[in-house]
């Protein structure tokens, strides 16, 4: 029997446009579920707010999806998912799923070696979250982590990836130099659009995992196992857009990382967001 529900919209959210490199990933992966994103474009970023804000937040934005009928939600931020997704889990009754478990257990698969390296906002890492879900996986592998505070305003921006933003990783990632892992965890939603110059600097011998890939094929198992995939097949899925400021801007950016303009975008009033709890 299909569940009332699988038609419903999946519900995304991010603190600001980096989730759009996750909802590339679940379109390429289930093109005709629909989806309903949330990019908190007034309060970003998330990564250098204190766990207790970012908890808040992301329950207000999921009461919000909620209140939208969505049958899951996403939530595709590292560092929402590394500090709220247990208390989410706690207080909705729809599936919750963090990009985190999926991004660790691909990069435990990956390394031969037993050592893996993590990169992430400075919560992110500070919440030791990929630590944990890694050492949870196999106690004996070894985690290095750095965080790269600057690598956010720098894809925000759309600077070119020679220059200065070379600089800035090959800095970032010279923690690596000496013992270098042979798996890498592209712990941020923004980091997916640099991959090819983190590749060039971290070396060939690293395989870059990227959480939001990893968090698709985690959301088509949960829907596939609860009986949640959308059984209207053959159109493509309907996505519409929610951000708490600045809708043109990220228009500008998110239908560039998407590779099409963005259809229905809406703007949410942030005291209308902060009524929800
Ligand atoms: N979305 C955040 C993350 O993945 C990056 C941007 C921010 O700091 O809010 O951690």
């Amino acid at each position: 029997m299909i569940n009332p529900n699988a038609s419903h919209a999946i519900g995304v959210f991010d603190s600001g446009l980096g989730g759009i490199s996750v909802v590339r990933a679940v379109i390429e992966l289930l093109p005709n579920e629909h989806l309903i994103y949330f990019g908190d474009t007034a309060r970003v970023p998330y990564g250098s707010k204190s766990e207790e804000t970012v908890i808040r937040f992301s329950h207000q934005i999921s009461a919000f999806l909620r209140e939208k009928q969505v049958k899951m939600i996403v939530v595709a931020c590292n560092t929402a998912s590394a500090v709220a997704l247990k208390s989410l889990q706690k207080s909705f009754s729809i599936p919750i799923v963090g990009v985190i478990d999926p991004g660790a257990r691909a990069a435990v698969k990956a390394t031969q070696s037993k050592h893996i390296g993590v990169i992430g906002t400075a919560s992110t890492i500070r919440s030791g979250a990929y630590r944990s879900a890694i050492r949870a996986a196999d106690a004996q592998i070894k985690v290095s982590d750095q965080s790269c505070p600057l690598l956010v305003p720098l894809v925000e921006e759309g600077w070119p990836e020679d220059g200065v933003v070379r600089q800035v990783l090959q800095k970032y990632l010279s923690i690596f130099e000496t013992d270098k892992p042979d798996a890498l965890i592209l712990g941020c939603t923004h980091y997916p659009y640099l991959k090819s110059i983190i590749q060039e600097v971290i070396g060939d011998t690293v395989q870059l995992i990227d959480s939001g890939k990893e968090t698709a094929t985690e959301v088509q198992r949960v829907l596939q196992d609860m009986g949640l995939l959308n059984p209207e097949k053959g159109d493509p899925g309907k996505h519409k857009f929610y951000v708490s400021d600045f809708p043109q801007k990220f228009e500008e950016t998110a239908s560039r990382f998407l590779g099409r303009p963005l259809e229905n975008l809406f703007k949410v009033e942030l005291e209308v967001l902060e009524s929800y709890k």
